[in-house]
């Protein structure tokens, strides 16, 4: 049989649902009711991203107070060719890759050197998985694409075995973790590879108060309304009865944990039902709903918390105002 050239022929994306759509619903149903009634009272994060929100985050990194995301591509772009050769990886599995648009640079140092055959984007959602694999595929021909739609804090044991394996981490969203999931997270991310295989994680570091504060609560209130969507959200999905424009939007740099906190404060004492998750309650005029936090790192910090993991770390790569870092580091053997 004559075969078309390689580089020619189309290469099939392959997907593999990890996550089960009913269980992930009634997981997520549980975690708001857990939220809810914990004390103080916190929001589920994962509410931040429907259509709308997804729209307002994307929004978010292109906004000028807003410096991580370019500050990440601008390590990207000077040092993805460093990566591809330290981490001498072979597959690229990417954890929360959302439309994989900065995946592009290290894909173009990968593939540059020759050495990468396998991609595998790893994201909640299918949709927008479908989508950013199927434009890779089609950009990088001879690239086999398995895209993963799995809870990347569930599925690390599950991801697929291909070649020399590099996970990329990116955007700090380890930063949205709590610090004992954070543990939790990175070990997991260990246990899953094998010795010698590379993590690179994307860190925001600390900086002055005045520009993190700025970063998260933008002149043009775009993050604000990102906050505030998660209650458009619950209403919306849960049937509940929150007023969001009852609430204020509290961004507040907390010090001592070395964090953002992103709240939202009730303007008035209201009475809430959310029948969707089987739950009724009053928060008071002023009490406050704990959204999501954004940790800050020093790079020394990053260090012993991938050394307490597992890993070793090979290289630490900043921007030239030193904002934010991207830690390359292997799985010890
Ligand atoms: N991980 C990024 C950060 O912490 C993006 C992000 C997550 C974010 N949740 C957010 C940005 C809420 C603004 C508001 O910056």
């Amino acid at each position: 049989m004559v075969t078309a050239p390689a580089q020619t022929a189309p290469v099939p994306v392959v997907v593999r649902v990890l996550l089960d759509p009913e269980w992930a619903q009634t997981g997520l149903v549980r975690e708001v009711r857990a939220g809810l009634e914990a004390v103080p009272r916190r929001l589920t994060p994962q509410w931040l991203y429907d259509e709308r929100g997804s729209e307002l985050f994307d929004r978010i990194t292109r906004l000028p107070e807003y410096y991580p995301t370019r500050r990440e591509r601008e390590i990207l772009e000077r040092h993805a060719g460093d990566i591809a050769v330290a981490s001498r990886a072979t597959a690229l599995v990417e954890l929360g890759s959302g439309s994989s648009e900065k995946t592009r640079l290290l894909l173009d140092a990968f593939t540059a050197r020759g050495a990468l055959r396998w991609f595998v984007p790893v994201d909640v959602s299918e949709s927008t998985l479908r989508r950013a694999a199927a434009d890779v595929a089609a950009a990088y021909p001879g690239l086999a694409v398995e895209a993963v739609v799995a809870d990347f804090t569930a599925h690390l044991d599950q991801l697929p075995h291909h070649g020399r394996r590099l996970v990329a981490f990116l955007g700090g969203t380890i930063g949205n973790f709590a610090p004992a999931a954070r543990a939790e997270f990175l070990r997991a991310v260990a246990h899953g590879l094998e010795p010698g295989e590379g993590l690179l994680l994307g860190t925001d570091l600390v900086k002055s108060a005045d520009r993190l504060i700025a970063a998260y609560d933008d002149s043009e209130g775009i993050t604000e309304e990102f906050i505030r969507n998660a209650l458009v959200v619950i209403d919306r999905e849960l049937g509940a009865t929150f007023d969001p424009a009852a609430f204020t939007y509290v961004p507040f740099w907390d010090a001592r944990e070395q964090r953002m906190d992103l709240r939202l404060r009730s303007t008035r004492r209201q009475h809430v039902r959310v029948p969707g998750a089987d739950l009724e309650f009053d928060l008071a005029d002023g009490e406050e709903l704990h959204v999501e936090i954004s940790t800050k790192f020093m790079v020394d910090g990053v260090r012993a918390e991938l050394d307490a993991a597992g890993f070793d770390v090979a290289e630490v790569f900043t921007d030239e105002a030193g904002d934010f870092a991207l830690t390359l580091a292997a799985r010890r053997a």
